[in-house]
């Protein structure tokens, strides 16, 4: 799949992910083969004014590229500046979230509302286009709700102010992240532009990913809930993991963070990750819950590296 002048290995995308899509978890599911990682949504407010948290969260290393970094805001010239700011970062592609359901961020006339303000959306998209050296997305729903269904236009719309790929999730701001997925308006999305068109929702296997794909002629896909816990959906003809296999993901991710991070926040990080590992697999919940009471890293390390022991074990019984 071809963004602009990127040639990326693989057309599984990681969606962005606030709470979850750190340098870590990029650069895991890159190594299970996804051929771009989305960053977590930026305030464009909070790199215009130097916030540290957000500083933080444009943290790259070479080994995770390609890689973009997602602007959230709804002020055109301060989306500006802050596309100016990323473009001097080692990064390979600038988002401009346009799909975000979430209250606090639609009151402010960002995310979704600007599917409402097709005006405002495209001067936020000429001005981040106008301040960025690296290619422009955008990434949005298939309308506000059912009764209005906008995503073939505002493709074109984006694609005649530069934008250089559009990700479709495909459902409404009223559909939040529940519903069917509308297949239909996707294809349509697809006809409308001519540069490529990224699919998402409801992808939970890589077979459903390729399915996407033929159903609607979009040129890649974007996973989302379904790569938490689960890096591997990234590769093709995975039949479902081993305890074994599960383990040794978490392991790497955990080598991942301690690479990035300083050990408080590795703990913090883990439990916020690890639900999602221990879902479907049998006694998960209890590792959940010990894993949860810990106060330590490297005891959490040691207890993964016993579980990754014991399987391993088991297996060669
Ligand atoms: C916890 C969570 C955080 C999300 N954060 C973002 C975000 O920062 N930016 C964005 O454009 N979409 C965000 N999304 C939406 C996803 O990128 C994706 O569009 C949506 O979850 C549908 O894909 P899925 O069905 O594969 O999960 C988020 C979704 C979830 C569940």
């Amino acid at each position: 799949m071809q963004i602009g002048p990127l040639t990326l290995s693989s057309p599984f995308i990681l969606a962005p992910l606030a709470g979850f899509n750190d340098l870590a978890f990029r650069q895991l599911c890159r190594e299970y083969g996804a051929g771009l990682c989305y960053s977590e949504m930026i305030s464009c407010h909070g790199l215009v004014f130097e916030q540290d948290k957000t500083i933080q969260m444009t943290r790259t290393v070479p080994e995770e590229r390609p890689v973009a970094m997602q602007l959230f805001g709804s002020d055109p010239e301060i989306m500006g500046e802050a596309a100016a700011i990323l473009s001097e970062l080692p990064i390979d592609l600038i988002d401009i979230n346009m799909g975000c359901p979430v209250k606090k961020v639609i009151k402010k006339g960002a995310g979704a509302a600007l599917m409402r303000n097709p005006a405002l959306a495209a001067r936020i998209i000429r001005l981040v286009r106008r301040h960025s050296k690296v290619p422009v997305t955008v990434k949005f729903r298939t309308g506000w709700n059912h009764e209005s269904i906008v995503a073939p236009g505002f493709a074109k719309m984006a694609e005649d102010e530069g934008a250089a790929a559009v990700s479709l999730h495909a459902r409404t701001w009223t559909d939040g992240f529940s519903g069917e997925v509308d297949l239909r308006v996707l294809a349509d999305t697809k006809r409308a532009v001519s540069i490529p068109v990224i699919g998402n929702g409801g992808i939970m296997t890589y077979e459903q990913g390729q399915e996407m794909m033929n159903q609607t002629g979009c040129d890649g896909v974007m996973v989302a809930r379904g790569a938490l816990g689960r890096p591997w959906v990234f590769q093709p003809n995975r039949d479902e993991p081993s305890l074994l296999f599960r383990l040794r993901a978490l392991s790497r991710h955990l080598d991942l963070l301690e690479l990035h991070y300083n050990q408080q926040i590795c703990l913090a990080k883990t439990k916020n990750h690890i639900a999602k590992y221990c879902k479907g697999i049998i006694g998960g919940a209890a590792i959940r819950q010990r894993i949860f009471t810990m106060t330590s890293f490297p005891n959490l390390r040691a207890y993964i590296e016993t579980l990754q022991n014991e399987s391993a074990a088991r297996l060669n019984r």
